[in-house]
C-alpha cells in the first residue's frame, strides 16, 4: 500500500487481491501503524448479472468485467478494445516541498504504459492526480484514445450522498446547487472548448449533513480550462466515485507510436471543517501552490467598459485616468475598442495595432500619462477569436477552427483562432509581446467570448480531434512565454465574464473576471460561488453605474460586495457627481485598509442567502476581523439582532475599530455574536462592515 498524507489528510492506495490498483482510504489523516489495518477489498466479485465494484479502482478501464463509466478507454490496432493493465513499476521521488509517487501499470499484451502520478505538498491538502499515457513501441501502430481521465475518486461508504456544484450561465456564473447524488450517473462537462460558464469543474460531496462548519466532505477539481468532464457515479450498492479529465465524449485522439500523452490535473481535497473548512483548505492550495504572485496585494481598478463601451479615445480615456488616480485607483485598464477597426463587435478582432483615430502616436503616450499619474496601466486583449472582417482573416482564413465544406458559424461576428497550430501561436506571441513592449503595458485582461464549434483543423487529418486539448495548451503556452518574457506583467483571466475560471488558469494569470453581471445583489450569489474554491484575491470585483448609484445607500451596498474580492471601479467617472466622487474615494481608502485582510485572511462564509436575506462574509488573520453584513431587504430584519463569527481565538479580546467601547472576547463574537441590528442603516440595500482587532 502507498499512503500520502498532507497535515490533515491521508490517501491510500494498495492493489487488491486480484492486482486492481484500488483506493483503500481517503479521508483523517491516520497514524501509519494504523494503515497497515486497514481492510483490502477482496477483488472484482461479479455475480452473474451484477456489477462488479470497479469504484474502488484508480482509474477503471474499458475492459474485463467493467461495465461503468470507463476513465480509460483505448482501441489498439485491428479494433481491439478492452485494456488489461498490471502494476509494473513504482517510483517514489522527493520535490522540492512535495512528494511524488508514480505508479506504472501496463497492458499485459499492447505496448501501452499507463503512468499514474500523484503529489502532496507540505503546504496544502491538495492530493493532485495525473495520468500518462505511453506507446511504447516507436514501431508499432497508433493507438486510439477515446477517454483519458487523470484520476477516479471513491467517496468512502456513508448512508447517503449529497453533491454541491456550481453551476449557471453566462450573467448568472457559480450558482451553487446542492442535492442528492442520484444512482446512475451525473455528469456535468464543457463541451464549448473552455472551461465554461454552465459549470465549474468541480463536485463536493458529503453525507447530506455537512454544514457551513461542520462535518466532513470530499471535494474533487479539474486544473483544466478547455473542455472537459465530471462524472459522479452512484451504485445501486451505495457506493459512489467521482471520475474526471480534459476533453468530452465522442473525441478520440490518436496515441502515436512512441508518442505520449500527459492529462492535465484532478485535485482532491478533504475536510472535516465543513464547506467552510473545505474552501478555505482551496484557498490555502491556491496561495501556497498555484498563483504565480500569492502575496502581492491586488490593486484597485478602474476599467470603462460598462461605462462606455467600444465608445473611446485617448482625450476620453486620459479624463477618466485622471480621474480614476484622484480617487485612488491603482491601475488604469482600457477594454476592448481601442485597436484597428473595431468601434463595434462586428469588425477588427485578430487586427491588433492601435486605432489611429483613436490613438494617433499609439498607446506610449498614453501609458506614460497612466503612469505619471502613479498607476499601471493594462489593456484588453482577446488573442483566441477573429470577426471575419479583419485583415487577419482576409489573409488567413485557415488559421480558424473549421472543417471544410461546413459553415462557418459565428458568435458575437466571430470566430476561434485555433491555438494548437504553431503558425498560430508564433504570431499571438509576436504582437503580444510587441505590444507589452511597445504599450509599456503592465496587465493584460485576456478575454476569449466564442465557444467551439466546426471544431476542426483539416491539415491535420485523422489526429485533427487534438485540438481540444491543444489549443488550451496553446493558450497556456503563449501566456507562460508571455509571463517569461515581461516577468512583471499580471493578467485576468476573462472568457465573457466568468467563463474561464479553474486551476490550470490561474497557474498562469493572477485575477479573474468573475461575471459581467455587476449588479450588487445577483453578483452576490455568483461571488458565494466563485468563493467554495477560489480565494478572494483573485476574484475582480467593480462597482458599475447601475441604475441605483446615484442612490447613496444601495451604492454603498455594492461597494461592500465589490470590497469582499479585489476592488474595482467601472463606471463613468466623467459623469458622476461629487458624492459619487466622494463615496468612491472614502471607499477606496477602506478598502486599502483592510484589503491584505481580504485578499490574504482566512474567508469565513456566515450564513445567510448571499444577495437574498441577510448574510455576511468575514476575514480572519491573528490580528484583524473585517466582517461584512448585507441586508438587501428591510423586510429581512434579522430575527437575531448579531452575526454569529468564526475563526476566532475564544480567549482574546477583540475591539471594534470603529467602536472602541465594544471590546468582548473572541468566545462572545462567536456564540453570542457581533450586534448588527444598530451598525446596519435603516432601510432597504443595508450593509456595513465591520473591524475589529484583537487588543489582548
Ligand atoms: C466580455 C467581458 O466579460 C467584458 O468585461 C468586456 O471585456 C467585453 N467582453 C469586451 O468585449
Amino acid at each position: 500500500m502507498w499512503h500520502l498524507t498532507t497535515t490533515r489528510t491521508s490517501y491510500v492506495v494498495g492493489l487488491d487481491q486480484g492486482g486492481r490498483l484500488v483506493q483503500v482510504y481517503w479521508g483523517q489523516r491516520l497514524a501509519p501503524q494504523d494503515v497497515q489495518q486497514l481492510p483490502r477489498t477482496a477483488g472484482p466479485i461479479v455475480p452473474p448479472y451484477g456489477l462488479p465494484l470497479e469504484v474502488e479502482e484508480q482509474l477503471p478501464v474499458d475492459g474485463g468485467l467493467r461495465w461503468g463509466p470507463a476513465s480509460l478507454q483505448v482501441t489498439f490496432p485491428g479494433g481491439v478494445r478492452s485494456l488489461e493493465p498490471v502494476l509494473v513499476g513504482e517510483r517514489i521521488e522527493q520535490e522540492k516541498d512535495a512528494a511524488r509517487l508514480d505508479l506504472t501499470m501496463a497492458d499485459v499484451r499492447f505496448p501501452l504504459e499507463v503512468v499514474l502520478h500523484y503529489r502532496v505538498r507540505e503546504a496544502s491538502e491538495v492530493i493532485e492526480r495525473w495520468v500518462t499515457l505511453r506507446h511504447t513501441d516507436p514501431e508499432g501502430e497508433t493507438f486510439e484514445i477515446s477517454r483519458a481521465d487523470a484520476g477516479s475518486w471513491l467517496i468512502p461508504p456513508m448512508a447517503d450522498y449529497r453533491y454541491s456544484v456550481a453551476s449557471g450561465g453566462y450573467y448568472a456564473e457559480g450558482q451553487v446547487r446542492r442535492g442528492i447524488v442520484p444512482e446512475g450517473e451525473y455528469t456535468l462537462s464543457s463541451r464549448t472548448g473552455i472551461t465554461g460558464h454552465h459549470s465549474n469543474p468541480w463536485t463536493m460531496i458529503d453525507d447530506g449533513t455537512a454544514t457551513e462548519g461542520r462535518g466532513e466532505v470530499w471535494s474533487v477539481a479539474l486544473a483544466w480550462s478547455g473542455s472537459w468532464r465530471l462524472t459522479t457515479q452512484r451504485r445501486h450498492q451505495n457506493r459512489v466515485a467521482v471520475s474526471g479529465g480534459f476533453g468530452h465524449e465522442g473525441l478520440t485522439l490518436p496515441l502515436a507510436p512512441g508518442g505520449e500523452l500527459t492529462t492535465p490535473s484532478i485535485l482532491g481535497l478533504h475536510s472535516a471543517e465543513g464547506f467552510g473548512g473545505v474552501s478555505r483548505a482551496w484557498h490555502a492550495h491556491a496561495r501556497t501552490s498555484v498563483l504565480p504572485h500569492p502575496d502581492e496585494i491586488r490593486p484597485v481598478v478602474y476599467n470603462s467598459w460598462e461605462a462606455v463601451g467600444f465608445d473611446l479615445n485617448q482625450d476620453q480615456q486620459t479624463a477618466l485616468a485622471r480621474q480614476a488616480a484622484e480617487l485612488g485607483a491603482e491601475l488604469f485598464v482600457i477594454d476592448d475598442g481601442w485597436f484597428s477597426t473595431r468601434t463595434h463587435d462586428r469588425a477588427g478582432l485578430g487586427d491588433w495595432w492601435p486605432n489611429p483615430a483613436r490613438f494617433p502616436n499609439g498607446l506610449a503616450p498614453f501609458a506614460r500619462e497612466v503612469h505619471r499619474l502613479g498607476m499601471a496601466f493594462g489593456i484588453w486583449v482577446e488573442p483566441e477569436a477573429v470577426n471575419p472582417d479583419s485583415d487577419l482573416y482576409r489573409t488567413n482564413p485557415h488559421w480558424v477552427l473549421h472543417h471544410p465544406d461546413r459553415q462557418r458559424d459565428e458568435l458575437r461576428s466571430q470566430l476561434v483562432l485555433n491555438f494548437a497550430r504553431e503558425d498560430v501561436r508564433m504570431w499571438a506571441l509576436g504582437w503580444l509581446n510587441a505590444l507589452v513592449a511597445d504599450g509599456e503595458i503592465d496587465f493584460l485582461k485576456w478575454d476569449m467570448n466564442r465557444a467551439f464549434t466546426q471544431a476542426g483543423w483539416p491539415e491535420d487529418g485523422e489526429g485533427q480531434n487534438r485540438l481540444w486539448i491543444e489549443h488550451t495548451r496553446g493558450v497556456y503556452h503563449v501566456i507562460d512565454r508571455l509571463r517569461a518574457r515581461h516577468p512583471r506583467l499580471r493578467i485576468e483571466s476573462c472568457a465573457g465574464g466568468g467563463g474561464r475560471l479553474d486551476y490550470g488558469i490561474l497557474e498562469r494569470t493572477d485575477q479573474v473576471w468573475t461575471s459581467d453581471d455587476t449588479v450588487a445583489h445577483y453578483r452576490q450569489s455568483i461571488q458565494h460561488g466563485f468563493s467554495q474554491l477560489y480565494p478572494a484575491c483573485v476574484m475582480s470585483a467593480w462597482v458599475t453605474d447601475q441604475p441605483y448609484s446615484t442612490d447613496p445607500q444601495r451604492n454603498q451596498y455594492a461597494y461592500h460586495v465589490a470590497m469582499a474580492g479585489a476592488l474595482g471601479i467601472g463606471g463613468d467617472l466623467n459623469a458622476w457627481n461629487d458624492r459619487q466622487r466622494e463615496q468612491a474615494r472614502e471607499n477606496i481608502a477602506v478598502y486599502k485598509a483592510v484589503r491584505v485582510l481580504v485578499q490574504q485572511g482566512e474567508q469565513y462564509r456566515l450564513g445567510g442567502q448571499p444577495g437574498e436575506s441577510l448574510s455576511a462574509i468575514a476575514y480572519v488573520d491573528n490580528e484583524d476581523v473585517a466582517v461584512f453584513v448585507y441586508r438587501p431587504r428591510v423586510e429581512l430584519r434579522p430575527h437575531a439582532p448579531s452575526v454569529l463569527l468564526a475563526g476566532l481565538d475564544p480567549d482574546a479580546v477583540y475591539t471594534d475599530l470603529d467602536r472602541p467601547g465594544f471590546a468582548v472576547s473572541g468566545r462572545f463574537l462567536m456564540t453570542a455574536g457581533v450586534p448588527v441590528h444598530d451598525r446596519l442603516p435603516s432601510g432597504d440595500w443595508s450593509s456595513t462592515l465591520i473591524r475589529l482587532r484583537r487588543t489582548g
